[in-house]
């Protein structure tokens, strides 16, 4: 798959198939992770790939989902994720760390969309205890999670006109309202 039709085809997703993802899978997302670029090539990051169905279990239930969709909303057991990736920041003075977790979740989510996974990043979150669960030492902070699985849903892209807010029709198709690229795009001056 290129990458600009992993960059067109991805879509935050929600719901899962029970399908495992391999152990060699994850890791290969991380190993895209690894490879993002870092400011002053600090690399900051570290990951911890959970696959074990007790502790993903754990996980789950530190996480908001899909805040735009009303009545609140979580995925049903049978379409839980299979495995998270957990982004973790080294606890240390460096005003470009949020940067460079964001390049390496983007890694992980277009790599994710390579190999036909559903990936959702995660950041409303229960952080303190997410680190309880892991066993995360001080020296370390939680950033954000990437839920993974094989897909049971395929969202699809709408112009945006109104409303940034993604919403389910009857169908329970997800709709994702993107801006216009005339609307964002200038050219030589604003
Ligand atoms: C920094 C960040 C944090 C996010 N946190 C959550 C989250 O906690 N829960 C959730 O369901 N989706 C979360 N999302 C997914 C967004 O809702 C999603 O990216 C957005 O609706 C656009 O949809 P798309 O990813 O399909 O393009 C997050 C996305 C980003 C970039």
């Amino acid at each position: 798959m290129e990458v600009y039709d992993a960059i067109l085809s991805r879509r935050s997703i929600r719901r899962f198939t029970q399908q495992p993802v391999s152990r060699n899978t994850l890791e290969k997302l991380v190993n895209a992770a690894r490879l993002a670029p870092s400011a002053a090539n600090l690399q900051p990051m570290e990951y911890v790939i959970v696959d074990d169905k007790k502790i993903c279990a754990q996980l789950f239930e530190t996480i908001g989902w899909a805040a735009y969709l009303k009545p609140s909303w979580s995925p049903i057991k049978e379409e839980r994720p299979t495995a998270y990736i957990v982004l973790l920041i080294r606890n240390k003075k460096n005003n470009y760390a949020l940067r460079d977790v964001s390049l390496a979740a983007a890694h992980i989510l277009l790599t994710a969309e390579e190999e036909q996974l559903g990936s959702c990043i995660l950041c409303k979150i229960d952080k303190e205890k997410i680190k309880d669960i892991l066993g995360i030492p001080d020296g370390m902070m939680v950033d954000s999670m990437i839920a993974l699985g094989y897909k049971a849903e395929h969202p699809v892209i709408e112009e945006l006109t109104d409303s940034v807010k993604y919403w389910r029709d009857g169908n329970e198709i997800l709709h994702v309202p993107k801006r216009n690229l005339k609307d964002i795009l200038h050219i030589n001056t604003y």
